[in-house]
């Protein structure tokens, strides 16, 4: 039984941890049609949960999504509420952190704090909001909320998250009186499980998005560059600007793909890609997220839809040793882990569980689950 929130499993001392990605959303991060892709039904969503919760894996990170990517696969078209999501496999778990993610544009926040308390309070303590300030027009639209410049949704996720820490930590009722909220006579109870603030991570990748994630999140995903003194100097650029003591772990996305030899798993990656991809979908994401692409991917229009066909983050297709390698070369420069999609989150685990985590304790990433100690200890 934990203590306090530092005792959480995603506070653990494993150097490179490790979380499911995308689960709650129809295909998760892959624009393929490949029949095994992944269907996120409910009894999915927790057969996966207790698999990853068991193998020992620290977190799992929902999308927010409303609107999916179109063609027949239309990858993210189906999709749970991350909230409700959460505090369904809070209930189903044991010691896994369980984040949601919330558009903040999109919920009142002393309706969003409340909800938020009472999913920590289900999983004792292990839930985390991942804090989005949103980047899809038609989401917006769907919402009725004007989308507004990039950096005045940041202006507006500062405030909301102001007014949710105090209705996480203040007794008394208070006024708010800010440039989006004028509010009277707030009060929360109960407070958050432990008497701290839930978990809290954001994704920014803009300049204004990460300071915005430097300054409050916990735990923070960033995206990975080419080279590896460029991913450092973010992670300096994150750690220098966070407030002492509050930065705990940098996380990146990576969807997975992997196999006993190398050539299994580009064979594998080339039926999802190649013969199984969904082109229509990937156009219609290419239009979408183009502006929003970084420069370096820009180059090349088809080898860009084949990244997006094959998911978000950072491509690990290959053997279970080449996967532990790219671990290890990201990790000797400070990434703590890596959110993991992949085509199938219950077919695929197995792989994850019986190759994948043994190597990476070989390697001296990770201790046996049973050995994980937390930080606090
Ligand atoms: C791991 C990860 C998870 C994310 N989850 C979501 C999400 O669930 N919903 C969403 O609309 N955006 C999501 N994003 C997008 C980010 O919140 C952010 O908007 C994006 O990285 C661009 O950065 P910027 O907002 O600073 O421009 C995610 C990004 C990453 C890297």
């Amino acid at each position: 039984m934990t203590k306090s929130r530092d005792e959480t499993r995603i506070y653990n001392k494993n150097k490179f941890k490790l979380g499911l990605f995308g689960m709650n959303c129809k295909g998760g991060l892959s624009l393929t049609k490949a029949p095994e892709s992944w269907d996120a039904s409910w009894d999915n969503n927790v057969k996966a949960a207790k698999a990853a919760d068991e193998a020992g894996l620290e977190f799992l990170l929902p999308i927010g999504r409303w609107h999916g990517y179109q063609g027949s696969s239309d990858t993210q078209g189906t999709t749970f509420e991350t909230i409700a999501w959460a505090c369904g496999l809070l209930a189903s778990t044991r010691e896994i952190t369980t984040f949601g993610t919330l558009h903040v544009a999109f919920v009142n926040p002393v309706f969003a704090a409340k909800q938020m308390v009472t999913a920590d309070h289900i999983g004792h303590g292990r839930f985390g909001l991942n804090v989005v300030s949103g980047w899809n027009p038609i989401e917006f639209g769907m919402m009725g909320v004007p989308l507004g410049d990039h950096d005045g949704r940041y202006d507006y996720a500062d405030e909301w998250l102001e007014i949710v820490n105090r209705v996480w930590s203040e007794d008394e009722p208070f006024d708010f009186d800010g440039r989006h909220y004028k509010l009277k006579a707030v009060r929360g109870k109960p407070k958050p499980w432990w008497g701290t603030r839930p978990i809290l991570v954001s994704a920014g990748n803009s300049e204004t998005g990460r300071t915005f994630a430097a300054n409050n999140a916990d735990c923070l995903f960033t995206t990975v560059p080419p080279k590896l003194e460029d991913l450092q100097e973010k992670l300096k650029f994150f750690r220098d600007a966070a407030p002492p003591g509050q930065l705990r772990n940098i996380f990146a996305s990576c969807h997975l793909m992997v196999r006993r030899t190398r050539k299994e798993a580009e064979d594998y990656h080339h039926y999802i890609v190649y013969e199984q991809g969904d082109w229509e979908s990937a156009e219609y994401a290419f239009n979408l997220r183009g502006s929003r692409i970084n420069s370096w991917l820009k180059e090349d229009e088809k080898k860009l839809k084949a990244r997006l066909i094959s998911g978000a983050g950072v491509p690990i297709v290959g053997s279970y040793d080449d996967a532990v390698e790219t671990m290890l070369r990201l990790n000797s420069v400070g990434l703590d882990g890596f959110a993991m999609g992949m085509i199938n989150y219950v077919d695929d685990f197995p792989h994850i569980r019986d190759e994948l985590l043994p190597r990476m304790e070989r390697a001296g990433l990770r201790e046996p689950q049973h050995r994980a100690a937390t930080a606090a200890e």
